[in-house]
């Protein structure tokens, strides 16, 4: 559990499809963080500030080409009804383009009172919203979505279990993957042996100190193999820094010359 007072983080969310966000919010530890009070969604239809009879909120594009793009307008009108209210915080547009989402973009967003997030649809959001009414672009990845709305979930789900008493005792957010710069470690639980797989002997010997030395190991070893690009701003002890590098030096017999001779 992440010590710290209570306290509610609104988060803003400009859609097309607020159902679809609503459902996602409506389970697990976003359901009991929205309970709680910690965690405020607010879910606003672009579509309800279109101006025109059909509520229309896309165009074709200017200069041609496929899709359809969403009009500057109704998203300028949703915003300034956000201003009228308690206000909109950070305004961050979500698309492929944008900043790449990370573990520290997760703590920083957790921390703010409220931010708003603007989930894009179709092939694309009139430029004029990136430029001109938000604070930056976020994406979540190197790949394309239909929408935003993926991207505004995975957002919310990694920004909820920050907050201070989201997660119950029983969870932890302190040992999470990237918390510290490294993977987690892996996890076990009953029964000891399934088929004959059996649980590492050290997790049942009863040996406190043990057991986090090898829970460290774990965490350098998977960081190591999966994701070295981690290491360089992990945090990490002078010996465990000197025991990767030693690693990763290529293993070299006396007299052993590794490149065959044609
Ligand atoms: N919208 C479409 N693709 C996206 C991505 N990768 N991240 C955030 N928003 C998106």
């Amino acid at each position: 559990m992440i010590k710290g007072t209570p306290r509610t983080l609104t988060v803003n969310i400009l859609t097309l499809f607020p159902d679809l966000l609503e459902a996602s919010f409506s389970h697990s530890i976003l359901k009991r963080a929205r309970e709680k009070g910690l965690f405020h969604p607010k879910l606003i239809n672009i579509r309800d500030f279109s101006r025109d009879k059909h509520r229309t909120v896309d165009d074709k594009p200017y200069g041609g080409g496929s899709g359809m793009v969403i009009k500057v307008d109704p998203v300028a009108r949703a915003l300034y009804s956000l201003r009228r209210g308690k206000g909109t915080g950070l305004v961050l547009l979500l698309a492929p383009t944008g900043r790449r989402f990370d573990q520290k973009m997760a703590q920083q967003l957790s921390r703010l009172e409220r931010f708003t997030l603007i989930c894009g649809h179709y092939e694309g959001v009139d430029q004029r919203v990136s430029e001109k009414l938000c604070d930056h672009e976020v994406s979540i990845g190197d790949y394309v979505l239909t929408g935003g709305e993926p991207a505004a979930i995975v957002i919310s789900d990694a920004i909820v279990r920050l907050l201070p008493q989201a997660l119950g005792s029983e969870n932890s957010a302190v040992q999470d993957s990237f918390s510290d710069g490294l993977l987690d470690y892996p996890h076990y639980t009953r029964p000891f042996r399934y088929r004959g797989w059996k649980v590492p002997d050290v997790l049942i010997s009863g040996a406190h100190k043990k057991v986090s030395v090898w829970r460290r190991e774990q965490q350098l070893k998977r960081t190591m193999q999966h994701r070295p690009d981690l290491l360089e701003r992990a945090h990490l002890d002078p010996e465990e820094r000197k025991k990767i590098a030693e690693s990763a030096r290529p293993e070299r017999k006396p007299g052993h010359n590794r490149r065959r001779k044609e």
